[in-house]
C-alpha cells in the first residue's frame, strides 16, 4: 500500500476539538508509523487540522477524515468486510 505522511496537531485548539480521536482514527486506518503528532501549525482558527503529504485539512472530523485523505492519495476508500455484506437468507 502507498504510504502517505500523516502529522496530525495536537496543539490546545485542536486537542480542544477532538485531535487525539482524529489520531486514534488515522492510526487504526493507515500504516501506525505514518501517522505522527504535531505541535501548533499555526491555524488554530480552522482547528482540527491534519497534514497528509503535501496537504493541509481543516476542521477535521473523526467520521470522514481517513477517507479524505486516502481519496486525494489515490488509495482505495473502503475495505468491504464479509460480514459487512448482508446477504438474502434465500441466496445462501
Ligand atoms: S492547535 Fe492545531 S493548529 Fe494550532
Amino acid at each position: 500500500m502507498k504510504k502517505v505522511n500523516i502529522k496530525v496537531c495536537c496543539g490546545n485548539k485542536c486537542s480542544e476539538r477532538g485531535a487525539v480521536r482524529i489520531l486514534e482514527e488515522l492510526q487504526d486506518k493507515f500504516d501506525e508509523s505514518s501517522v505522527e503528532i504535531s505541535k501548533c501549525l499555526d491555524y488554530c482558527e480552522r482547528a482540527p487540522t491534519v497534514i497528509a503529504d503535501d496537504k493541509i485539512y481543516f476542521e477535521c472530523r473523526t467520521k470522514d477524515i481517513a477517507e479524505r485523505i486516502k481519496k486525494d492519495s489515490g488509495l482505495p476508500i473502503t475495505e468491504i468486510k464479509i460480514e459487512d455484506l448482508h446477504l438474502d437468507d434465500d441466496l445462501i
